[in-house]
């Protein structure tokens, strides 16, 4: 990794343990960077990945375990097997599954909400419940089972010169989204979602109408024990397939951090306007959340605005997070799963200590056909060239072939991380890595960043932009 980054000093020294062995559930990206960095900290002597993937298992100090990840006896008996200290679940589906409540219940540390509190982000209609009693700020609208009263309500939002977005309740890996250009088209998404079999809570099928907000979007995600909640740097996201945020929806085409307009009284102004609210009510009803909790924010003309909440850390937003965190996140993981987090970390502050002057871009490599029919098999190039640039590189959707080649497959493959002291140089730094790789089909965006030197300008035309129906896309001013 890059010698950017100072070596961690707190943890140990402030009395919380280190966690010796650690299982890390899942087998992407995200996965990738999470076992790399803790197999890479002080007094972590094993990180098993459950079930990992073939870049995972070549990490020092990491080995791969097939498992089911959404079977949580199957979990909790490797758990057992392995001896380890802490569990740390990477995805939403084992989440919602209740991995968490399997590996807790047989006595295992874990960093990760139960299935109970993981409906902030299993459920939409649940997550707009929880924002209205803890009164956190969302885009006005309601979840909806009857087709006649979501178009009603869309239809209103119409005649009211907003924008409507409409949406899935269930888990959908990002693409459960539709921003409409107008009444027709939010109809005929109401009509197709309520149509659909959707994973959801209830008997029927649910969805969730909304206002369609302008600005620009940034992720906040705080380390959370049940009470308090630990920061990281804000992060930003591009969520669609093409330059220039067009196309589909997609889990996620790059990001960097930090964003240079969120400073820490930001974020702090953040945690406690969104984070902590969300907190004291999933307590208050008797489901603390432990884990990471993502706040999916729009940056409105008139201040922050929840979009959604996430029960985990982003993907790939976490793999330029990590670099930039200057101590340990073993006992920090540890100490919240105890609900312990003042034990390994300043809570009087409300951010983790970042390494001065780091900044990191991510652009993920996708395989043909992504998002809409990804293709698999393809052989992956330029692998060693990337990471002898000095570059991260982290392997969701690859697999290392009986020849020795690496394939894709299908799906988003590789994120290419490069860092820098800011945005601008780390940008470069994952352009020149992630231009060495090449597969057959390979869907990447060349303008992950960009956007970060022209902030302030950009901003400004958030502003100035009035809401209008009739245009597709939410995430640029
Ligand atoms: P979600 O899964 O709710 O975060 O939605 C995925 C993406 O859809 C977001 O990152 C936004 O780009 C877009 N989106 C969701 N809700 C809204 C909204 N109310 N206004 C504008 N864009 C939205
Ligand atoms: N990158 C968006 C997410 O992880 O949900």
């Amino acid at each position: 990794m890059s010698g950017a980054v100072r070596q961690p000093t707190i943890g140990a020294a402030q009395g919380i343990r280190t966690p010796r062995r650690v299982l890390v559930i899942g087998g992407g990206a995200r996965e990738h960077a999470l076992a790399w960095r803790l197999a890479g900290e002080p007094g972590v002597e094993a990180v098993i990945a459950a079930p990992g993937n073939d870049a995972i298992g070549h990490l020092p100090g990491v080995v791969c375990r097939p498992v089911r990840p959404g079977d949580g006896p199957e979990v909790a008996a490797l758990a057992e097997r392995e001896g380890v200290d802490l569990a740390v679940i990477g995805p939403e589906a084992p989440l919602a599954a209740g991995v968490a409540d399997a590996l807790r219940a047989a006595g295992i540390a874990t960093f990760g909400p139960s299935a109970a509190a993981a409906r902030i982000e299993s459920s939409k209609a649940f997550c707009r419940e929880v924002a209205a009693s803890a009164g956190i700020r969302m885009a006005r609208g309601a979840a909806f089972t009857e087709r006649a009263e979501a178009r009603a309500f869309a239809r209103e939002l119409a005649r009211e010169g907003r924008g409507v977005v409409v949406k899935a309740d269930g888990l959908m890996a990002g693409k459960g989204v539709v921003v409409c250009g107008g009444a027709a088209d939010a109809v005929a998404a109401i009509d197709a979602l309520l149509g659909a079999r959707v994973e959801h809570d209830g008997d029927a099928p649910v969805v969730v109408v909304e206002e369609r907000l302008v600005g620009r979007e940034a992720s906040v995600i705080a380390v959370c024990d049940g009470t308090a909640a630990l920061a990281l740097p804000a992060a930003r996201d591009h969520k669609r397939i093409g330059d220039g945020d067009t196309g589909p929806n997609t889990g996620g085409m790059g990001a960097y951090a930090p964003v240079p307009e969120m400073g820490r009284d930001v974020i702090a102004a953040i945690v406690r306007d969104f984070h902590l609210p969300a907190l004291r009510d999933l307590a208050r009803r008797g489901t603390p959340f432990v884990g990471a909790l993502y706040a999916g924010l729009m940056l409105t003309a008139d201040g922050p605005v929840l979009l959604e909440f996430n029960a985990r850390f982003g993907d790939p937003e976490v793999q330029v997070l990590l670099p930039l965190l200057a101590a340990p996140v073993a006992p920090v993981f540890l100490a919240a799963a105890l609900g312990r987090l003042g034990d390994a970390a300043d809570t009087s502050t409300t951010s983790l200590r970042t390494v001065d002057e780091a900044a990191a871009v991510g652009i993920v490599l996708a395989s043909d056909g992504y998002p809409e029919a990804p293709v698999a098999g393809d052989e992956i190039l330029g692998l060693d060239a990337a990471t002898a640039t000095g570059a991260l590189v982290f392997h969701a959707g690859t697999a290392l072939a009986p020849d020795g080649t690496w394939r894709t497959r299908g799906g988003r493959a590789l994120t290419v991380v490069g860092l820098g002291p800011e945005v601008a140089t780390a940008r470069d730094a994952a352009e020149r890595a992630a231009a060495r790789i090449s597969f057959r089909g390979m869907r990447r965006r060349h303008d992950i960043a960009l956007d970060a030197s022209s902030a302030v300008a950009s901003d400004a035309a958030a502003r100035a932009a009035p809401v209008a129906p009739g245009i597709g896309g939410g995430t640029r001013a």
